[in-house]
């Protein structure tokens, strides 16, 4: 695509396929109506309600209609699904003393590389469920699951590493002790549609290694995907250890927090939600809370900034997967002297980017999986219109479908919803600013901190920048996008963005407690402690070293 100024709703349908027109290799795939859910070790068979999973791409008919191309359907449970799910997982964890949170950590390494290599047997449907349910292209589904796999190997290898580091014992001031990290209890875990499988991993991953029980639900746009891997959950694992649970979040999640029993709940979503499932749980101290959760993150150009370099970084960074992606920047802010030069570099740039469905090669914008995001996109740029900001590239805005044409907003300003309003969506609001104070000023002011782009080649103004700015948001990055990876750093943030802080490393450590064993330095002591650990009495207390 590329062509821009020709932009037109009905230039945006002519991108749909019409019937008969996808490429056989690309899909869309064999319905998969899931039938089953996986609860206690069973794929329990279930004929009760369905939802219908539709697809963001469109189907053009003869007639230039659209249709959402059916994906299959999964099993809409309540709270009776909940509850049996929940008490699965409370059994298998057993107050502790669960076949899983009970076993070594080797054995528990073992089963996650039973559940890897069975996982990958599936790369293919996986991939394709991905591109298919949520409309990302092909390339980026594809590095979507391959870094999973990754992260899950990394989680296993910085898993032996802390167990090996904790495999001896202390001897402080007269007391002999063995620490380690230990399982939290039943983990409540569910991810975000826009990385369905990687981010719900992060958390479900590390949350089941440290020997926690987990309740998992798919994210709504993103469940079919997970369809062909219950069957490696269910061989890799101990019954009851993974459980699913389907249907409306507002219906089910309230119900499993008001019991009480859930021990950690990991979200990725918003933070108006986390707040409300959190203040249901009856002992709200007993809750522990991963949460990933809103972002506003900005990119500060500044007059000296290498232009060609915060262009490319800023469209990458605004716009990859359609602007869907909890670090993207969501807000530039341009010095005033450069802004003309910028926007027009850019919007040059953006001109180049390809419109399409998700299995065309080299594709960068495509179809919204959320009902009604284009409407909402629309709005808010017809609010930042009507406030005096004008859409700045050819074509910006327009919509057809599923597909919404990226608009570049200028001059955004207080007062718009755009100035605050996490538009998660291919839209890229621009603010100027003189004084370098109006930048600190809004993201100081700002509801979110999770990270912040600097643009320029000074080492004074980046040093003066960075000092503050790390104490407003946990990563600043200099001359390049806001990123999640690589995943070995701390991914966090402050205020309404996170609560916990996810990495390979990090996720193991808040999904566990250090536990210990203590005892006096006595001769009888050591040679009990001998004891167990020569003929292997405990799984805690041991020196085994993991390769
Ligand atoms: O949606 C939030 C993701 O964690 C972002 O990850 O920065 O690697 O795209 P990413």
């Amino acid at each position: 695509m590329g062509t821009a100024g020709m932009m037109s709703p009905d230039k945006l349908k002519q991108l749909f396929p019409a019937e008969g027109e996808i490429p056989a290799q690309f899909g869309p795939p064999a319905p998969v109506h899931q039938r089953s859910y996986l609860v206690n070790g069973q794929l329990k068979p279930w004929d009760g309600a369905v939802e219908i999973v539709r697809s963001p791409v469109c189907v053009r008919d003869e007639r230039g209609n659209l249709r959402q191309i059916e994906l299959g359907s999964y099993p809409m449970g309540g709270e009776t699904e909940a509850e049996e799910a929940l008490a699965a997982a409370v059994e298998a964890y057993d107050a502790g003393r669960g076949l899983w949170p009970t076993m070594t950590v080797a054995e528990r390494i073992a089963c996650m590389q039973d559940f890897t290599s069975q996982m990958i047997s599936r790369r293919q449907e996986v991939i394709q469920l991905i591109m298919w349910e949520i409309g990302k292209s092909q390339s980026d589904s594809e590095k979507e699951f391959d870094r999973t796999v990754d992260y899950i190997r990394a989680t296993i290898d910085a898993l032996k590493e802390l167990d090996n580091s904790n495999s001896r014992f202390l001897v402080v001031e007269g007391t002999i002790g063995q620490i380690r990290r230990t399982p939290l209890g039943v983990v409540l875990c569910m991810g975000p549609y826009n990385y369905p499988l990687n981010e719900t991993f992060a958390t479900l991953i590390p949350a089941l290694i440290m020997g926690n029980t987990v309740v998992f639900k798919p994210p709504r746009f993103g469940t079919l995907l997970f369809q062909p891997l219950l069957e490696a959950f269910q061989s890799a694992f101990p019954k009851g250890v993974i459980n699913t649970v389907y249907g409306r979040g507002s219906v089910i999640v309230p119900r499993l927090l008001d019991t009480g029993k859930i021990n950690v709940l990991t979200l990725i979503g918003s933070s108006k939600v986390a707040d409300h499932l959190k203040k249901l749980h009856p002992k709200a101290h007993r809750l522990r809370a991963i949460l990933g959760l809103d972002a506003k993150n900005a990119a500060i150009i500044l007059p000296d900034a290498d232009i060609e370099l915060a262009v490319k970084e800023c469209l990458l960074g605004t716009l990859s997967f359609n602007g869907q992606r909890c670090t993207a920047l969501k807000m530039l802010i341009v010095h005033q002297s450069i802004v003309e030069t910028f926007l027009r570099r850019f919007v040059e740039e953006l001109r180049k980017l390809k419109v399409g469905m998700p299995w065309e090669k080299g594709v960068n914008i495509t179809p919204l999986p959320e009902p009604g995001k284009v409407d909402y996109m629309t709005q808010l740029v017809e609010d930042a219109k009507a406030n005096g900001a004008s859409v700045v590239n050819d074509g910006g805005a327009t919509a057809c479908g599923t597909l919404f044409y990226p608009a570049v907003v200028y001059p955004v300003k207080e007062g718009m919803k755009l100035y605050r309003e996490e538009q998660f969506g291919p839209i890229v609001p621009v603010m100027s600013f003189d004084d370098l104070e109006t930048a600190l000023e809004y993201v100081i002011t700002s509801e979110h901190g999770q990270q912040v782009s600097i643009f320029s080649s000074s080492p004074d103004q980046i040093g003066q920048l960075v000092d503050p700015l790390v104490n407003q948001v946990c990563r600043v990055n200099i001359n390049c996008q806001c990123q999640r990876g690589p995943d070995v750093f701390p991914f966090t943030g402050r205020k309404d963005s996170a609560e916990g802080t996810l990495s390979v490393t990090d996720a193991l450590r808040s999904f566990s407690i250090r536990s210990m064993i203590a005892t006096k330095q006595t001769e009888p002591n050591k040679q009990l402690l001998d004891a167990i650990v020569s003929e292997h009495k405990s799984n805690f207390i041991n020196t085994r070293f993991l390769f």
